[in-house]
């Protein structure tokens, strides 16, 4: 969602505004704009709907100069894509412009004052209404304008991620945030200002996260100075970021999401590092560690999340209830928040999120807070908002993930979660130390069962043509497999565009099957287990409908491969432990069909990669 990127120094920005945005495209946008001010004190702004490289084709035909410029990609909340809603936006008098990422919720009573006192505006956002008011708290209180932005700070609701030029004072950038992510770099009499790292690393290592209420100037020659709203001097907390360069590029894969999908082998691996200890039997989380008692006292377990991320709760839910014998809730976050729901003061909520930055998420997490609960965190981005916001937890160390489709996001998360339960059950002794120790065994030998499922990539392919031109798809599975189910449809419908649904196979017969013909493709996970001849008599089921059969069964099995068009053969493993495989076959067809189909594989239209609005 909306990216937020900014440059003041002695090089030219906008090449490096333009490669910022570029690196931010993967958060999700509908167009991008920057602003530059140049030597003369002109602020030129261009900005267009479309692609950063639509916008980039109309700028660099007009005067593009200035060491001092924002640049923005804006995915549309209030006011339709259009080249007048884009970012930057100027205030009345033209001598402020702003970029924003985040809403203002009671934009529409500021904006009524506003007009009632003469001030036009050009666009139907809120961020042009802030900028407004910003200019005119600046000009009544004859303040400058870091004083400005806390003063109309304090008057608006919402969540802001900003970045402000003043033509009259032309050596800042002023910067302020609240729930909306941001982070500054800080280089040798230069500053970066981006949503996330990806567009600062390549110039500077040295950076301070920006918390929330915090406004932040960035003046040239000077330190960086944070206050926060009520003007207290805040020392900024600089570190050194530990992400490469070479880990937000696609290292030769035509796309991210292929790339991603090939590193599972890594990201489960580097997930498990140091914290599974066959030899000696031993899980050791230790970002949970002050929470041990906690959880074991807990009655039960709420999990809050969205998307991905509340499929691999679903995972979740199987491996704690099985292995720590503790009741589980999962929750949409978007719904838990606004549910009023019973939460006790010993309920454990865990969230888990890739971003770290999922608006909902984060609101959820607020809420369980107040209740008394403790609440852990799962996140992949190290120091974001959820990470901070939560009691304790663990990293998926899955390493960046640029494709807005969440692949070694998910297998990372079931890694830790699965680590998680298995802590649990050895504290509670829930599980007998032989079936625990074989776990462990079973752990460690995934990621060289996912490298064995990326081998099948050439069938895979081959399944993906016949499928291509698909109107619709059915995903079954039963047991722990059906959030992989769901996951898989995820997959296919956010990056082709085919209408897919997940379900437990079983309750296919209560509306699915209605749908299925001779042209409808149903994957199945028919992995031996528990349920293995269940879903033969749902793989029947479809089949006596002429329904289209491509199973994902364990190797060697012969019952499913015979009634199937397509069997796709992966290695035995836990029956639990099943989704951390079964998903990558499901995630390779998706991605073969979108590619085929000649969809945007890495940015699908109107989705984003990190949702930081509800
Ligand atoms: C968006 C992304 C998904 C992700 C979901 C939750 O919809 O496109 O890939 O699963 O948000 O995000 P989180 O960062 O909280 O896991």
């Amino acid at each position: 969602m909306c990216g937020i990127v900014g440059y003041i120094g002695s090089r030219e920005a906008y090449p490096i505004l333009i490669k910022g945005l570029q690196r931010l495209e993967y958060r999700g946008y509908d167009s991008a704009g920057v602003a530059l001010l140049d030597k003369k004190n002109n602020l030129n702004v261009y900005k267009k709907k479309g692609k950063v490289s639509d916008l980039h084709s109309f700028a660099k035909n007009n005067d593009c100069t200035g060491t001092i410029g924002i640049g923005h990609t804006r995915w549309a909340t209030h006011g339709e894509p259009s080249d007048i809603n884009s970012h930057p936006h100027f205030s009345q008098n033209k001598n402020l412009v702003i970029i924003h990422n985040g809403i203002i919720e009671n934009y529409a009573t500021i904006k009524e004052r506003l007009i009632k006192r003469g001030h036009v505006f050009q666009s139907q956002t809120d961020t042009e209404v802030l900028i407004h008011l910003i200019e005119e708290i600046q000009i009544h209180e004859k303040c400058k304008l870091s004083i400005a932005v806390q003063i109309a700070l304090k008057q608006v609701i919402g969540a802001y991620a900003i970045v402000i030029i003043d033509k009259n004072d032309p050596n800042i950038l002023v910067a302020a945030k609240k729930g909306s992510p941001m982070v500054i770099g800080i280089g040798n009499n230069e500053f970066f200002i981006a949503s996330d790292a990806s567009p600062i690393i390549e110039y500077t290592k040295n950076v301070a996260y920006l918390e929330d209420e915090q406004v932040a100037s960035l003046r040239l020659g000077e330190d960086l100075k944070i206050r926060n709203l009520k003007d207290k001097e805040i020392t900024p907390y600089i570190q050194e970021l530990t992400l490469e360069l070479e880990q937000i590029e696609k290292g030769g894969f035509d796309h991210f999401m292929l790339k991603e999908i090939y590193e599972q082998p890594r990201s489960v691996l580097d997930s498990l590092r140091g914290r599974l200890n066959t030899g000696e039997g031993k899980i050791k989380l230790g970002g949970i560690d002050d929470y041990l008692k906690r959880l074991e006292k807990a009655k039960r377990l709420i999990f809050v999340a969205c998307g991905t991320s509340w499929h691999a709760c679903l995972v979740a839910e199987y491996l704690f209830e099985e292995f720590a014998r503790i009741p589980v809730e999962v929750e949409y976050a978007s719904e838990f928040r606004y549910r009023n729901p019973v939460i006790y003061s010993d309920d454990v909520i865990i969230a888990v999120s890739q971003s770290g930055e999922t608006a909902d998420t984060l609101a959820a997490i607020e809420l369980a807070k107040s209740k008394g609960a403790t609440v852990l965190g799962v996140c992949n981005v190290v120091g974001s908002s959820i990470a901070r916001a939560t009691h304790g937890g663990s990293y998926t160390h899955a390493g960046p993930e640029i494709g807005v489709a969440s692949t070694k996001a998910f297998t990372a998360q079931i890694t830790v979660l699965t680590l998680m339960a298995l802590e649990l059950a050895s504290i509670k002794g829930t599980l007998v130390e032989s079936a625990f120790r074989e776990l462990l065994f079973e752990m460690e030998l995934i990621p060289k069962k996912i490298e064995e499922v990326l081998k099948l990539n050439d069938k895979i392919k081959e399944i993906a043509y016949t499928y291509r031109e698909s109107r619709n798809a059915l995903y079954l599975g039963r047991g722990v497999s059906f959030p992989v189910a769901l996951e898989g449809a995820l997959k296919l419908k956010e990056i082709s565009y085919i209408h897919a649904e997940g379900y437990p196979a079983a309750e296919m017969k209560h509306g699915p099957i209605a749908l299925i013909d001779d042209e409808m493709p149903v994957f199945v996970i028919a992995t031996k287990g528990a349920n293995y001849e269940k879903v033969i008599s749902n793989i029947q089921e479809v089949k006596a409908r002429k329904g289209k059969i491509i199973a994902v069964v364990t190797k060697g099995d012969t019952d499913v491969k015979k009634m199937a068009d397509y069997a796709i053969e992966i290695p035995e493993s836990h029956e639990l432990l099943v989704p951390l495989i079964a998903v990558v076959p499901l995630q390779l067809l998706s991605y073969h069909i979108a590619v085929m189909r000649g969809c945007n594989v890495d940015q699908p239209r109107n989705l984003a990669k990190s949702v930081t609005v509800e």
